[in-house]
């Protein structure tokens, strides 16, 4: 265990610096002293403010007006970048423009109901078999061989395609679509160096003009999908959006429903191997109930979406703490998820317990995960059929245990070394 995990057992509650890196790996002692004893917790090195109690994070997720998404400055470190090889990059692309997830209502309304029935029950009843075929289709190449690193080889395949899919993108470009999702993450996730934000600068840039050629093809012929919904967008004799705007809410539709799917999809495994009285429960019964059990409480635990920034419009105070206006909040949604006080025994893995159907693994109010009943419908569909051809699923012998990666929004495994049996 590193100093860190091992300090922040013990040390003067004002020092911990939540977004030190081993933290934002392991976070879980972190997040019960926080809960417990500094709910809402001013970052000694950063000043940012945590809030780490369940009802305190909805609070903040149902009050916009106070909270807003609107974030000039730290959201994304290349955009704010004061370097000038990185802003020469960033100079020849369009504008970071505040869309959904970064925007405030009434904007966030107008930007969301243009790509809302993209996400709607008909949408997504049409796309089960495209999400069910891919899922054998990725299934087909590891099979065989016993053993895959699942996160590569199905966590992040399966919702890329989908999303692809949907998007109106040719199975050519996926691997295209991979790298840049992993610029925009690693530009959020306030880990990179100088040669890391470069990178991530020239990822964002070739993605926004690959993405500026696919809207003007579908400007010209639109077609079923959601670049021509974003482009040809006009409702109620609304103006069109603009490129920006466009390209703001295509990279929020990639990179949110790539990163976090995966993350869920390969934590459930991890679930399983760690509970194996969960495992022979789901074993004994592949019913859609209990797949879906397994799903709510995977998204619990593993809430991939772990804290979202909001910035104080007025001063606030929240358990005593004085907030200033204009301060930088975190709503911490995976230690809301993981609250004594709303899940009993939170840390438990239980597919059987009652509320597992609350967590707040999507958010709350206005900002709700837009993809939600997409994702929702990817793990039941992926993991049913996981469950239909492999079994006894167990960490590859001699493999260490997997690791979490740094990032101070997302958090995810960096892999996972499976072994299975064929059924
Ligand atoms: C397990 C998978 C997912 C998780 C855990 C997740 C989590 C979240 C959370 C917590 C929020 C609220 C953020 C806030 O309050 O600031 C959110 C919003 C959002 N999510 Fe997801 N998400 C997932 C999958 C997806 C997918 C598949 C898409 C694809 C469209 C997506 C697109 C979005 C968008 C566009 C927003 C912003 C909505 C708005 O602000 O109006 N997400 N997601």
């Amino acid at each position: 265990m590193s100093e860190m995990l091992e300090h922040v057992k013990t040390c003067p509650i004002s020092q911990i610096s939540p977004l030190h890196p081993d933290l934002l790996r392991c976070p879980y002692d972190m997040n019960r002293r926080l809960r417990a004893e500094a709910p809402v917790h001013r970052d000694p090195l950063t000043g940012i403010f945590f809030i780490s109690r369940f009802d305190d994070v909805v609070a903040m997720a149902q009050d916009p007006e106070t909270f807003s998404s609107v974030m000039p400055g730290l959201s994304s470190r290349a955009v704010n970048s004061d370097d000038q090889e990185i802003l020469d990059i960033m100079a020849q692309g369009y504008p970071n423009v505040p869309t959904m997830l970064t925007q405030d209502p009434p904007l966030q309304r107008r930007y969301r109901k243009f790509v809302d029935g993209a996400f709607g029950p008909a949408s997504l009843r049409a796309l089960e078999p495209f999400i069910e075929k891919t899922s054998h289709f990725l299934i087909d190449q590891f099979a065989a061989g016993g053993r895959c690193e699942f996160l590569g080889a199905f966590g992040i395949p399966l919702p890329l395609r989908v999303i692809a899919s949907q998007i109106g993108l040719p199975d050519k470009d996926l691997h295209k679509l991979r790298e840049w999702t992993e610029a925009f993450i690693g530009n959020l996730s306030q880990q990179l160096d100088r040669d890391g934000t470069l990178r991530a600068a020239r990822g964002i840039l070739e993605f926004q003009h690959y993405f500026v050629e696919r809207l003007e093809e579908r400007r010209k012929s639109p077609q079923d999908d959601i670049l021509s919904k974003v482009v040809n967008a006009s409702i109620d004799g609304e103006t069109s959006l603009n490129n920006a705007e466009c390209l703001s809410m295509l990279s929020q539709i990639l990179v949110a429903g790539n990163e976090t799917t995966a993350a869920s999809l390969t934590e459930g495994i991890w679930l399983l191997i760690q509970n194996p009285e969960q495992y022979a429960l789901l074993e004994a019964d592949h019913s859609p109930e209990m797949i879906s059990r397994f799903v709510e409480e995977t998204l619990r635990i593993s809430s991939p979406s772990a804290n979202m920034f909001r910035r104080t419009t007025r001063d606030v105070i929240l358990r005593g703490v004085t907030i200033p206006a204009n301060s930088v909040c975190f709503a911490r949604f995976a230690s809301a998820n993981l609250d004594d006080a709303m899940f009993a025994d939170a840390m438990r893995f239980d597919i059987t317990r009652d509320n597992l159907r609350e967590h707040v693994a999507f958010g709350r109010g206005i900002h709700h995960c837009l993809g939600a009943a997409l994702a929702r419908r990817e793990m039941n569909i992926g993991f049913r059929v996981i469950f239909e051809r492999l079994k006894n699923f167990r960490l590859v012998s001699g493999a260490s245990a997997p690791d979490f990666a740094p990032n101070a929004l997302l958090h995810g495994l960096t892999g996972l070394e499976l072994e299975f049996d064929r059924r």
